[in-house]
C-alpha cells in the first residue's frame, strides 16, 4: 500500500527507518497506538488500545519515552500518569482532538459560577470530564471533587459520580453522556444541554434544579456523519447484519445500533462474531478499514456506516515520517514534540484520573 504523498520506496524506506530507531532504542522507547491510527503508523505500536487501555498502559511503563501515537490529550494524561523523569512524546504537536477544544477552563469555570447562583454546586454536583479534554479541565474535576470517564467506563464513572452528589455536569461530550446517562434509566428531560454560549446555558432555573445531568453542548464531528437513514438502508439489505457504533454518535444511531462501545469493544465484538457475520460499524474508516481486512478471512463483512469517508483528520496527522524523525531525534539525543503538563496541573487531574481508574 502506498502511503499519501510517497512513492512506495519512500514508504518502504520509512518502515525501515521506523525499525531501526526502534530497534536501536530498545527499551529506552515504548510506542503506544490508538486504534484510529493509519496502518502504517498502527504496526509499529508496542501496545494498542481505546483511551481507557492505553491511560493505563502508559502508567504501567518504564520506559524512558513514551512515543504516544494518537492525539494531544491523550499525551497528557500518558505525561501526567507516568514518572517526572519520563517524557511523553506526541510526534505532531497538531494533532488534537476537536471535540476537546469545544470546552475550555474559563467556559467551564464561568458554568460553575452560573450553576451556582442557582443551586449548591458543591455539595449538589459532581463534574465528570471525557477523557477527551485538556489536562486543565481534569484538574478542574480533580479539585472540585469530580472525575474523569472514556468510552469504555462512562457508565460505572457516573454511578459513582451519583454516589457522590445528585447531579453531574458532564463535557465536552453531550452524545456521550446521553447515551449512557439513558443506559442508567435516566429520562431525556432529565438531561438538558448547557449551551456555553448562553447566559445560564440557555436553561431555566427550574430546568437546572429539576436536571440530573447537565450535558455540555459538545460532539465529534466525525461521528456525527453518522445518520439513522445509512443504518436503515443498510438493514433493508442485511436483514440478518448487525449494527455497532461508538457512543459518541447521535442517540438516534446508538438507539438504532444492536451494540454501542468504545472502540475496543467494536474490535473485540465483531472478531468474537460467528464466521459469516455482516456488520455496519459507526466509528473512525481507519479502524473499519483494518478491522474489515482482518476478519475478511472468516468471511464476516465490515462496512463503514457512511457513505462519506469521514476520518479522524487529526489521529490521521501522526504519519511515519513523523513517527520515524521522533524516533531518530530521541536517538540522536534530541527530545523533540515533549507533551508536559505544570505540575501543579498535573497533581490536580492525576485526583481526577485517579479515581477513575479505581472504579473503572
Ligand atoms: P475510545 O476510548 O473508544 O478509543 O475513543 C476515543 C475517541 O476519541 C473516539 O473518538
Ligand atoms: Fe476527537 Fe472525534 Fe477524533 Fe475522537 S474521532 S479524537 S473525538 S475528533
Amino acid at each position: 500500500m502506498r502511503i499519501q504523498g510517497l512513492r512506495s520506496s519512500d514508504a518502504a524506506e520509512l518502515d525501515a527507518r521506523i525499525r531501526r530507531a526502534k530497534a536501536a532504542l530498545g527499551k529506552r522507547a515504548v510506542i503506544l497506538g490508538h486504534h484510529y491510527q493509519r496502518e502504517e503508523v498502527y504496526r509499529h505500536a508496542d501496545f494498542h488500545g481505546d483511551s481507557l487501555q492505553l491511560s493505563r498502559a502508559a502508567a504501567e511503563q518504564e520506559a524512558e519515552f513514551i512515543v504516544f501515537c494518537g492525539v494531544h490529550f491523550m499525551a497528557e494524561v500518558a505525561d501526567i500518569l507516568s514518572r517526572p523523569e519520563q517524557a511523553s512524546i506526541l510526534p505532531d504537536l497538531n494533532a488534537g482532538c476537536s471535540m476537546a477544544d469545544m470546552a475550555d477552563m474559563p467556559q467551564v469555570q464561568r458554568a460553575w459560577e452560573e450553576l451556582a447562583t442557582v443551586i449548591d454546586v458543591e455539595q449538589e454536583v459532581t463534574p465528570v470530564t471525557y477523557v477527551n479534554s485538556s489536562a486543565a479541565l481534569k484538574a478542574f474535576c480533580g479539585v472540585h471533587g469530580g472525575t474523569v470517564c472514556t468510552s469504555s467506563n462512562a457508565r460505572k464513572v457516573l454511578d459513582w459520580a451519583f454516589g457522590q452528589r445528585p447531579k453531574a455536569l458532564f463535557f465536552p461530550d453531550q452524545h456521550l453522556g446521553r447515551w449512557t446517562g439513558y443506559q442508567l434509566g435516566i429520562p431525556l428531560r432529565d438531561m438538558p444541554v448547557w449551551d456555553p454560549s448562553l447566559p445560564l446555558g440557555g436553561l431555566t432555573p427550574e430546568e437546572i434544579r429539576r436536571a440530573r445531568i447537565l450535558l455540555w453542548k459538545g460532539h465529534c464531528s466525525v461521528h456525527q456523519m453518522f445518520q439513522p437513514a445509512h443504518i436503515e438502508r443498510w438493514r433493508r439489505e442485511h436483514p440478518q447484519g448487525q449494527v455497532i457504533a461508538h457512543p459518541e454518535a447521535s442517540f438516534e444511531v446508538c438507539q438504532m445500533s444492536d451494540a454501542v462501545g468504545s472502540t475496543d469493544f467494536i474490535l473485540r465484538t465483531v472478531k468474537a462474531s460467528p464466521p459469516g457475520s455482516a456488520w455496519l460499524v459507526g466509528t473512525e474508516i481507519n479502524l473499519v478499514t483494518r478491522l474489515a481486512s482482518e476478519v475478511r478471512a472468516e468471511d464476516k463483512t465490515v462496512e463503514f456506516m457512511s457513505p462519506m469517508v469521514c476520518m479522524c483528520s487529526t489521529m490521521f496527522r501522526i504519519d511515519p515520517e513523523q513517527l520515524a524523525c521522533s524516533l531518530e531525534s530521541l536517538l540522536a539525543g534530541q527530545v523533540v514534540n515533549r507533551i508536559q503538563v505544570d505540575p501543579e496541573t498535573a497533581a490536580q487531574a492525576r485526583l481526577a484520573l485517579e479515581r477513575m481508574l479505581a472504579v473503572s
